[in-house]
């Protein structure tokens, strides 16, 4: 099986000194997460969680799945943050672009996703188009407790007792949480709902390959064996400190951009399958590292489109950013450009060649173009969008933000800032206690 690649070579010049002196720093900080003996030393579970995930746990996860896709023609993925991410960038980079434009079939439920939001016209249109028909809920809350999460479930819960009555709705849902604290958790308890378990020392952004994301992900038909056998390969190759442990090479090339002054981290992608693997490494770094008025700002963008929009910026405007781009080596399909007898739009130079030779081409003609702008080029290039390739991709993520984490100085595993605006709204709605 290939592995992704990570290639710093029109990045690394750009801070040379700092990367040199990043170089025993990282060997310690991997070393510091490795051996559990940094700050947030309590939420390392997902450490180990490719290699060590028991096969029962994966069978009941997929015979959970076989039973949704059976009885479900939607199901409902209710979480926020951490809790829907993960499993919306790895369901959405595998499905069809144009799945949501299909009836759904048998045996193929849409997975679609709620609770992350207080829209109040998305949550009415969902119910809308859930109105007589066969759909199922994965609620998904760690700490079972989160505004958003719960007011969806509650409409949501409401509406399939209403549709199918209190036994069979038992059948439909499914809880995600803790294994014994939070109101989740009880009314699961209480109402006879099957539950899994979000092991205490996994933190929500890192926890995609519990069953936080290995459920939706098996419930919209995708392989998660393949995805842990990806992430276990990775979590093998960057598990001690070597020139060839790419998670150390990034984690460590990423803060030394930062120390020479580049503040912004760009994720970009050339392909639209992976616009949401984006959000969730939004969401994994800027959760991990924006504290204690310290981190790089983690922006993204997709390209061809945002070259029309945000390519403008790139190019000129202030130098305080660096790409990371991850490219796709090899479409699934070979598609090619027609020839037109006409050729009015000129582009007959193109017909014959694969679309995916053209976009190859526009990422090489962007690269040469930012870095002559100023703006150093991190290159991932992923073998495929699959399971396996997706895997290797997650962990690697993961473990190059606990190492860099810890080269900027901070505890990449709490989120302490997420508490001020909920105090302001619970006292603002006048919630007992605040
Ligand atoms: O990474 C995190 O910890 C957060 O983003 C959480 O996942 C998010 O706030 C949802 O929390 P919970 O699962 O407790 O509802």
């Amino acid at each position: 099986m290939k592995t992704i690649e990570l290639n710093i070579q029109d990045a690394v010049y750009f801070a040379d000194k700092q990367y040199e002196a990043l170089k025993d720093e990282t060997v310690q900080a991997l070393a510091t997460l490795e051996e559990g003996t940094g700050a947030g030393n309590d939420f390392l579970g997902w450490l180990d969680l490719p290699s060590k995930t028991p096969a029962e746990l994966v069978e009941r996860i997929e015979a959970t799945a076989a039973r949704l896709r059976e009885n479900c023609d939607y199901v409902v993925c209710v979480g926020i943050g951490g809790s829907y991410l993960g499993a919306k960038a790895v369901n959405y980079a595998l499905a069809d672009s144009f799945a949501d434009f299909y009836a759904p079939k048998p045996n193929e439920p849409k997975v679609i996703y709620a609770g992350q939001n207080i829209g109040e016209e998305y949550l009415a249109e969902l119910q809308n188009l859930l109105k007589d028909k066969k759909f199922g809920i994965i609620v998904i809350s760690k700490s079972g407790t989160t505004t958003e999460p719960a007011i969806a479930f509650r409409l949501l819960k409401d509406q399939l007792v209403a549709q199918v009555g209190k036994e069979e709705a038992k059948n439909l849902i499914v809880a995600v949480t803790d294994a014994a604290r939070g109101a989740l958790r009880q009314m699961s308890d209480e109402e006879g709902y099957e539950t899994y378990v979000i092991p205490d020392n996994v933190g929500g952004r890192f926890s995609v390959l519990t069953p936080v994301g290995l459920l939706p992900i098996a419930v919209a038909g995708h392989d998660i064996k393949k995805l842990l056998a990806g992430a276990a390969e990775m979590e093998k190759s960057t598990l001690h400190a070597s020139d060839s442990n790419i998670a150390q090479t990034y984690a460590r090339l990423r803060n030394a951009l930062y120390r020479s002054g580049k503040k912004i981290e760009i994720l970009v992608n050339f392909d639209p399958k992976l616009h949401y693997v984006s959000e969730w490494w939004k969401q994994l770094y800027g959760e991990s590292e924006g504290k204690d008025g310290k981190g790089i700002f983690p922006a993204s963008v997709d390209f061809t489109t945002d070259l029309h929009s945000m390519g403008q910026w790139i190019q000129d405007g202030e130098r305080t950013i660096f790409e990371t781009v991850i490219s796709v080596a090899k479409p699934a399909v070979e598609h090619r450009v027609p020839m037109d007898a006409a050729d009015l739009d000129g582009i007959n130079y193109l017909a014959g060649k694969r679309i995916d030779e053209v976009n190859k081409m526009a990422e090489l003609g962007t690269k040469m173009a930012h870095v002559d702008g100023g703006v150093p080029n991190m290159h991932i290039t992923l073998p495929a969008i699959d399971e396996h390739s997706l895997g290797q991709l997650i962990y690697f993520f993961e473990k190059a933000c606990g190492i860099s984490g810890y080269l900027l100085g901070v505890n990449p595993f709490n989120q302490p800032g997420v508490e001020a605006y909920k105090k302001n709204m619970f006292k603002l709605l006048k919630k007992p206690g605040y």
